[in-house]
This record gives C-alpha cells, sequence and structure tokens, in this order.
C-alpha cells in the first residue's frame, strides 16, 4: 500500500501534547505514514489575521487527511481587540478555522462514537431497584451533520434592510418588525435535503456496518418544522431501505433527559449540526467526558480526526502536561479505521481498554482530581506517561 501523508494540525494550548502523543502511539502500532505540519490557530490570527493560512488548505487539498489537535477561538469583539495592530482595522474578521476547515472542504459528516471502557471511574452509574447500583455499558455512534444550521454564519446584528423586508414578508415576523437594528440578531438555520439524506445514509450504513439495532433522529420537529422536519423526513426514506434497523425519532430536549436513564438502549444518533453538538456532548459526558471523546469529519475526498475537547487554557502552561491523550489517541484510531487499518486501530483501542481496567495509571480526569500542579504528587499520571502505559499494551 502507497505510504500515506497526513497532515498534523496540533493548534493551540493542549492540542499540541496530546497530538504529539497521538503520534508516538501511531508510530508503535506501526502505521505507516509521512507527516507535514500545519500551521492553524490563535497565534495565526494574532499575527497574519488568519486561524486557517492559505498554506494549511493547500496542504490539505493535496494529502486529504488531517490529524488535527484543538485551538482557541474567542468572541468576535475579543478577537478583534488581540489583532497585531498593524493589521487591525484592514477587515479581518474572526471565524473558528475548525469550523472554516469543515465548510471549506465541505466535511459534511462528523461522526463521534461514544463507547464506556470497562472499569472507567468516569462512568455513568445509576442507582438500581435494589438500591445498589449498575453500570450499564454504552456504545452509542453519533452522527453530527457537520456544515450547516445554524453554524453556517449566515447571521447579522442589525439586518440589512433587504433581509429585514424578505423576513417581513414571513406572517410571525410581524411581532420583530418594529425592532430597531441593532437590537435585533439574526441567526438562519439553513439545512439542505442533499445534506440531511447524506448525512442519514452514513448513519444507517453505519447501523448495519456495525450490528446497531436503531437509528435515533434526535431533532425537534414539532417545532422547528422546516428544518428538522426535513431532516426527519430523509430520515424515514432512508430507514425504508434498511428494514432491519429500527427508525427512532427523540427530541433533543427530551433526549438530554433520557439519555441518564436508559443510554444503553441507543445506538446510531443523527442529528443536524446543533443538536448533533449538544447530544454527542451529552453522551461523551456517560463514558468519561472530554479526556475520551473523539470525532471524525468527514467528506466525499477529506477527512480530519479531532479531540471534541479545546485546548483547555487552564493546562497549557503545565510541564509536563497532564492532560488525557486518550481522545486524540482515539481520534488516530478512526483515522486508522478511515484509511482501512482497522487492525491497528483496533490494537490500539484494545491497549487503551487494557490501561483503563488495569486503572495504574490515570490521568487526572479519571482520578477525579482538580486539575493543576498538584495532581501529578496525587498520583495523577502525566500526558505522556498515560500515552506510554497505552504503548505498552499494544
Ligand atoms: P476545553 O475543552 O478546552 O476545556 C474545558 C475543560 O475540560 C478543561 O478545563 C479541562 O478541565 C477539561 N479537559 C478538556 N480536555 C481535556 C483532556 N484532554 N484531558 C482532561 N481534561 C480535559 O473547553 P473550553 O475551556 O470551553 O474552551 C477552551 C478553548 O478551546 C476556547 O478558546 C474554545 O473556543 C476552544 N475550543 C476549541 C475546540 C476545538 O478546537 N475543536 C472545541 C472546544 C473548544
Ligand atoms: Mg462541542
Amino acid at each position: 500500500m502507497a505510504k500515506r501523508t497526513v497532515v498534523t494540525m496540533p493548534g493551540d494550548g493542549i492540542g499540541k501534547p496530546v497530538l504529539e502523543e497521538a503520534l508516538r502511539v501511531l508510530d508503535a502500532v506501526g502505521f505507516e505514514a509521512d507527516y507535514v505540519h500545519a500551521d492553524i490557530g490563535w497565534e495565526y490570527w494574532i499575527n497574519e489575521g488568519n486561524a486557517l493560512p492559505d498554506r494549511t488548505i493547500e496542504l490539505l487539498e493535496k494529502h486529504r487527511l488531517g490529524l488535527f489537535g484543538a485551538i482557541t477561538s474567542k468572541p468576535k469583539d475579543k478577537a478583534a481587540a488581540e489583532l497585531a495592530p498593524e493589521l487591525r482595522d484592514k477587515g479581518h474578521v474572526y471565524y473558528s478555522p475548525i469550523v472554516g476547515m469543515r465548510q471549506h472542504f465541505n466535511l459534511d459528516v462528523c461522526l463521534r462514537p461514544c463507547r464506556s471502557f470497562k472499569g472507567n471511574p468516569l462512568n455513568f452509574i445509576r442507582q438500581s431497584k435494589d438500591g445498589g447500583f449498575e453500570e450499564p455499558m454504552v456504545d452509542v455512534a453519533i452522527f453530527r451533520q457537520n456544515t450547516e444550521g445554524l453554524y453556517a454564519g449566515v447571521e447579522w446584528t442589525d439586518p440589512p434592510p433587504n433581509v429585514r423586508a424578505a423576513l417581513g414578508t414571513h406572517k410571525k415576523f410581524a411581532r420583530f418588525a418594529d425592532v430597531p437594528g441593532e437590537e435585533l440578531a439574526v441567526s438562519t438555520r439553513i439545512f439542505t435535503r442533499n445534506a440531511c439524506r447524506r448525512i442519514c445514509e452514513e448513519a444507517f450504513k453505519h447501523a448495519k456496518k456495525f450490528g446497531y439495532k436503531s437509528v435515533t433522529v434526535c431533532e425537534k420537529p414539532n417545532v422547528i418544522r422546516e428544518t428538522s422536519g426535513m431532516m426527519e423526513f430523509e430520515a424515514a426514506k432512508v430507514a425504508e431501505k434498511y428494514p432491519d434497523i429500527d427508525l427512532w425519532s427523540t427530541n433533543i430536549d427530551a433526549q438530554m433527559m433520557w439519555l441518564t436513564k436508559n443510554p444503553e438502549d441507543y445506538g446510531v444518533i443523527v442529528a443536524g449540526n446543533m443538536f448533533g453538538d449538544i447530544v454527542s456532548d451529552g453522551f461523551a459526558g456517560l463514558v468519561g467526558g472530554l479526556g475520551f471523546a473523539n470525532s471524525a469529519n468527514v467528506g466525499a475526498d477529506c477527512a480530519v480526526f479531532e479531540p471534541t475537547h479545546g485546548s483547555a487554557p487552564k493546562y497549557e502552561k503545565l510541564d509536563p502536561p497532564i492532560v488525557n491523550p486518550i481522545a486524540m489517541i482515539l481520534s488516530a484510531c478512526m483515522l486508522l479505521d478511515h484509511v482501512d487499518e482497522s487492525e491497528k486501530a483496533t490494537a490500539i483501542r484494545d491497549a487503551i481498554a487494557k490501561v483503563i481496567a488495569d486503572g495504574k495509571t490515570r490521568s487526572y480526569d479519571v482520578m477525579k482530581l482538580r486539575g493543576g500542579p498538584d495532581a501529578i504528587s496525587q498520583g495523577a499520571a502525566t500526558t505522556t506517561q498515560v500515552t506510554d502505559a497505552v504503548i505498552g499494551n499494544i
């Protein structure tokens, strides 16, 4: 097989150490690849006015395979205030580079698996009928539409007159018609049928391939009739091709309640961009939280893999780093699955399972300690020690 080139984008804060650790694990499992570094994140915003420089886009355009750590992102005004003085007032507007990357490469399918590891003290438990407790194993795959909806960026504070006029054609806009411009903010939720169909098709394909019994659409069609309604409609159409897989539908709010009641009942979940983001964080919280949350952003001809956590600025200056590298390592496993190296991915996941079950090497989050410089003296393993333990079990 031809050697692959992976574009590595460490980004900011803890993105840097965790990405380095994932590369060590990929080496240890015998994955043969060349890695090229690409710039992304806050320092490129400050110094170049662009957190996702063109040279990074070009590298991804060439190699079509990326491994991404995390970036720091800040609201518009704060971002503008930190821009290098010589770049100010030149029309630079801050956009999240990861959102930009998803849109530029149409990485429209986001997969976020949430699976418990046996022996993880962070696993969800609930009270059983006899007053004891039980620990249901969760195994859910969340498919999040990744490029549209509320994240598409079509939004205004003080919408221009033609936009106001267009909104005015909707009878339900009447009660906002007299709100002064600066008092009015509008963020649009745009869904396309193609994108709905594609995310639903990927969800069902995954369910079939891995033997999940159900696909649950998690939207809110009773209120958000047009967009959520379109997602539900497309899911039902795709479901016709999969008579052996049940199609369920839940509202996002109800789902957030149910997920701590009977999370083991869910298999594949499919949702639009915002609700997919919400429900995936909800499930991630049942299986260890951000230190375990991994994800894939997949388009027709490009894919980028990343932990769902951010740059954790609180911990970025700690030396040695103490954050959990497992979310990043599991994201690298998803890259391996994507390039048909699933045996290697399984070897790494099994090694992680052993480290967790063994319980001797635990980062501060798994030990339920407060993160900080004292964590190590209280028995927490460093980022590197956790990685070493994983490598030792491969
Ligand atoms: P965060 O995910 O960076 O951190 C929140 C908290 O979660 C941390 O303080 C820490 O307690 C815990 N945590 C995160 N990753 C961990 C790990 N690997 N091991 C152990 N504990 C971990 O989210 P926060 O603080 O809301 O955002 C910080 C920055 O990251 C912001 O600028 C935000 O915009 C950005 N961000 C970037 C993302 C990305 O790059 N995809 C995603 C989420 C946030
Ligand atoms: Mg999120």
